[in-house]
């Protein structure tokens, strides 16, 4: 229960205390409305002004020293002032909630979306993409809820505490008897709030597993549905589906059953105090009516609280579940090298570097050199860490021991952000997002000239193809670039690369989708390249090889044994 205060303190900017403050203005002006029907009611009964009972005294002086006349007429316009300015008050509280709550889901995602693109690359590998999207979707609409609820519950509570202020003022005895009632009504529903809270996590944990699994389904379908294997996939999806459904139902059911057993639990505690009130403390008619309504308002308030706490624990685990993800991610956050600018004059080295995964070694004290200007092609056995040897020049990956030396000057000295900026990069696994051809290379960027797109393409040769698209550059490619070739998305991850004018190229098998033709024309464009860029290519086909100024053989004894024989290797 305490996660909810938590919740409310940590978030919601501003808006909060003006919604609490004006929460509070408003109940103290419901009080005075109510309070003054008591005159009202004194007033209507008896015509004379000779007010009976010890409560309505203490009212009518109230109103002496604040030169009330104690006619209906006036009466009813403070009742209905108050009532006025209650409404207006409640609709401030209102405006100021809604705003917090917005902020509050923006701030969520925006802190979300930041922590985890600052992580360290090693975090995706291990990361269902399922969990970040529901995450940043789901459970940070969740998140606000549980916000919203939460800020209503203490402002319903600071309202309740106004109420007991209220009925202490007409009568201390009936504030007890109120109090006293609203708390039991409160302890006997507390079971069921636990049961919501546990019942809400379980439908958190379904729904998380159903959206990664169709994630995780959709994002490989092809095979599933040429295999036709879908309808295994099926049988998972109508097991979670099934799970969630369980978890839903019991969590509205363990809401509702809280919800119903609380109309005869309160009237069952106004009886006891009408009893009290009537029989053993004999308060009269006017006082009646008039403490009822309070302590009505009271027990019915104490129990809205507990109410909109219940609501705002189920999906308070949704405000924690992002709130641990920020915490994983920031916990791996990537270093800021922010040390002087790289340069690449000489060449890009890794100096008796060692890494590897977990438990493995992939790469023992292996050495090798790029230099400046040339074209350096790394090949070998699948596995043996060409890609992985690529990532630690990109400050992906550390070494465990050894260096990455650009220029003779340790990666980890220099200005990470800088040196990837000189980068142009295309990865082995390459995505395209679901824009238009246009937005695809320029990644975003409104400054980039529309020539330079095409340059980049012509470079890549792929203006050809792009040229006889249906709306050639602003030719949307599909989810993943599914409307295009396999080949023909090589060609635009590689313009994507080039359009920058990087230093350094890294290509990871760039060309394996292309027919020899094709692969001959980029091959000799990438080497024309040389001279100005640096260029480092993984690949395994003859006319690169052909083509390098430098081959590593990874994997090999010679090439993963030291600095010597890798050298012996070129
Ligand atoms: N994130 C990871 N976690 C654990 N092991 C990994 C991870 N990435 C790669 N590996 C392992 O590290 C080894 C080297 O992988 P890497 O991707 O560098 O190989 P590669 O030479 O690029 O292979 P390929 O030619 O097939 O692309 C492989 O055996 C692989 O199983
Ligand atoms: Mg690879």
């Amino acid at each position: 229960m305490g996660g909810v205060f938590k919740i409310f303190l940590r978030t919601g900017g501003r808006h909060r205390w003006i919604v609490l403050l004006s929460v509070i203005l408003a109940t103290m002006a419901e009080g005075v409305g109510v309070a003054s029907l008591l005159p009202v009611l004194a007033v209507a009964v008896d015509k004379d002004g000779a007010i009976a009972g010890k409560y309505s005294q203490t009212m009518r002086s109230i109103l002496e020293t604040l030169h009330v006349p104690l006619e209906i007429g006036p009466l009813l316009v403070i009742l209905v002032a108050a009532i006025v300015i209650k409404a207006a008050l409640t609709l401030v509280a209102y405006r100021n909630i809604n705003s917090a709550v917005a902020d509050v889901a923006a701030d969520i995602r925006r802190r979300l979306v930041s922590s985890v693109l600052s992580v360290r690359w090693i975090y995706f590998a291990r990361q269902p993409v399922g969990r970040l999207a529901n995450a940043i979707s789901l459970d940070a609409s969740r998140a606000a809820q549980s916000f919203q609820l939460a800020a209503s519950a203490i402002a319903t509570l600071f309202q309740a505490i106004v109420y007991v202020i209220v009925a202490i003022v007409v009568s201390w005895k009936m504030a007890a008897v109120g109090l006293t009632l609203g708390l039991v009504v409160a302890a006997i529903l507390n079971p069921f709030m636990r049961m919501t809270k546990q019942w809400s996590r379980r439908q958190r944990k379904r729904t998380e597993e159903l959206v990664m699994l169709t994630t995780d389904a959709f994002a490989s379908i092809k095979p599933l549905k040429a295999m036709a294997r879908q309808h295994h996939f099926e049988r998972f999806f109508e097991e979670r589906i099934q799970k969630l459904r369980r978890a839903l139902r019991s969590e509205a059911m363990s809401k509702n059953r809280m919800r119903t057993m609380r109309e005869p639990i309160i009237i069952s505690m106004l009886a006891i105090g009408f009893y009290f009130a009537f029989v053993v403390m004999r308060v009269g008619v006017a006082e009646l009516v008039v403490m009822g309504i309070l302590i009505r308002r009271m027990i019915s308030t104490i129990g809205d609280v507990q109410e909109q706490m219940q609501a705002s624990l189920s999906f308070e685990t949704s405000y924690w579940a992002i709130d641990k993800l920020i915490r994983e991610a920031d916990a791996l956050r990537e270093p800021v090298w922010t040390g002087s600018q790289p340069t690449l004059e000489k060449g890009i080295a890794l100096d008796r570097v060692s890494f590897g995964y977990d438990d493995r070694l992939v790469l023992d004290t292996f050495s090798m050199c790029a230099p400046a200007g040339k074209l350096t092609v790394l090949s070998g056995a699948s596995g043996a860490g060409k890609t992985t040897i690529t990532d630690l020049m990109l400050g992906l990956l550390e070494p465990r021991s050894g260096k990455v030396l650009l220029d003779g000057k340790p990666l980890d000295t220099l200005d990470l952000a800088s040196w990837r900026r000189m980068i142009g990069y295309v990865p082995q696994e390459l995505a395209l997002f679901h824009d238009t051809v246009l937005a695809n290379i320029t990644l975003g960027d409104p400054e980039m000239d529309e020539s330079a797109v095409i340059d980049a393409l012509k470079l890549a040769g792929a203006w050809t193809f792009v040229e006889q698209l249906p709306e050639g550059l602003h030719t949307n490619v599909g989810e993943r670039g599914s409307r295009l070739s396999g080949g023909q998305r090589q060609r635009l991850a590689l313009a994507r690369a080039l359009v920058l004018n990087p230093r350094l190229l890294i290509l990871d098998e760039v060309s394996s989708a292309l027919d020899p033709a094709t692969e001959a024309e980029i091959c000799a464009n990438v080497r024309g390249l040389t001279g100005e860029r640096t260029i480092i290519a993984i690949t395994h086909r003859p006319i690169w090889l052909e083509m390098a100024d430098r081959v590593y053989m990874i994997g090999q004894p010679e090439t993963v044994a030291g600095p010597q024989r890798a050298e012996a290797a070129i």
